[in-house]
């Protein structure tokens, strides 16, 4: 079984080729540098980059891939949650494709993507505990099955990967900002500030951001004498330590949010083997090797995607309209993009059960 996967829900413009036997024939991608300027994504700019560019990035993949496209099995797309301008030209090409080549098209939720990019490349079983942390998501949920997730907990306010992104622009450090705090708080001491962990003490497995934002805005203001932002006015040496503390203090409360999580884990799903992270935030070394302690302090195995795929991606986007596609699931050329779509929420039957075939 070989299935194309488009994603165009952010500010990458990706597709690849996947088969069933999780090898990945070909893929291309272009991350828009456009946003650099304006330090986050334009939703405009992004829907006009990915119409401009989707369908060289179909072409190059499928180029690389070298196979026909009569071959593919089914067609997905990414079709939600995300920004809707760049989400219809994804879901617009890859109908026109399925319809074209009489292919079953697969609308896939972009969270799902990551949530099973994983298993591309790792032994990871159903259920699994995954902590999906990305720009605009923060969740732990169980996977209990493609397209059968329940969720323990999220975050109330930020997003990890929007923190991570808003820090790093008061210290002037450029978008996506994750990367360069990670880079800059590698040489930095984590013990130097002490910043607040919210809602860390909370009796459920849900999460927040906000205020340890607003605390090192207010760090950040103190260099300056008018009290304002002001990132030039910090040294070098008190950016990375700044850095450091709070990539400390949020992988904290992930870490110690996750060991509640895996408590209910163990106790609802005892046969459940894994630890999973992925998203964008996923890419930081110092939360995946904290992570893995934990993992292994439970008696979990961790698994995580390369580097490379914990950032949006078409492979996510093809390994899950293949897992879809196998467990039956397609959609019609009807179906709508959505800006929003819980993961968690019910999910229709796949086909053969009750499901919509194209
Ligand atoms: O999954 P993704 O590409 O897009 C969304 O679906 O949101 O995630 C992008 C987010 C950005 O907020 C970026 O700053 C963050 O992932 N990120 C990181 C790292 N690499 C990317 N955060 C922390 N450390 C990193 N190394
Ligand atoms: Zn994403």
């Amino acid at each position: 079984m070989i299935v194309l996967g488009i994603e165009s829900s952010c500010d990458e413009t990706a597709a690849a080729i996947v088969n069933d036997r999780r090898e990945i024939l070909g893929q291309a991608l272009l991350s828009q540098e456009e946003h650099k300027a304006y330090g986050g994504v334009v939703p405009e700019i992004a829907a006009r980059a990915h119409l401009e560019h989707i369908d060289e990035i179909i072409g190059l993949c499928v180029k690389r891939a070298g196979i026909k496209l009569e071959e593919l099995d089914a067609v997905a797309a990414a079709a939600g949650p995300g920004l809707i301008g760049g989400v219809v030209v994804g879901v617009m090409a890859a109908k026109a494709l399925s319809l074209a080549l009489n292919k079953p098209f697969v609308a896939v939720n972009h969270l799902e993507g990551h949530a099973l990019c994983a298993r591309v490349s790792n032994d990871v079983e159903y259920p699994y505990l995954l902590l999906l942390v990305s720009g605009g998501h923060c969740q732990i949920l169980v996977v209990k099955n493609v397209g059968s997730y329940e969720r323990l907990g999220t975050t109330i306010d930020d997003a990890a990967g929007e923190a991570f992104d808003k820090v790093a622009k008061m210290l002037g450090l450029g978008y996506p900002g994750g990367p360069m705090i990670e880079k800059s708080a590698a040489v930095g001491d984590e013990t130097r500030f002490s910043l607040p962990r919210p809602l860390i003490g909370s009796d459920d497995c849900n999460l927040s951001f906000s205020g340890l934002k607003t605390a090192v805005r207010k760090l950040v203001e103190s260099y300056a004498p008018d009290g304002n932002l002001n990132h030039a006015a910090i040294p070098g040496k008190d950016v990375a330590d700044i850095c450091a503390c709070f990539q400390y203090a949020a992988t904290d409360c992930l870490v110690r949010k996750l060991k509640k999580a895996v408590g209910i884990f163990k106790r609802k799903y005892p046969q459940g083997r894994h630890l999973v992270v992925s998203g964008g935030v996923a890419a930081n070394t110092y939360l995946r090797s904290k992570l893995q302690s934990l993992a292994e302090g439970e008696g979990l195995e961790f698994a995580a995607p390369p580097i490379r795929f914990c950032t949006d991606n078409g492979v996510m986007i093809a390994w899950a309209g293949l897992e879809r596609f196998r467990a039956g699931f397609s959609d019609s050329l009807d179906f709508k993009p959505r800006p929003r779509w819980p993961l968690d929420e019910n999910a229709p039957k796949a086909a053969g059960a009750g499901g919509v075939k194209a």
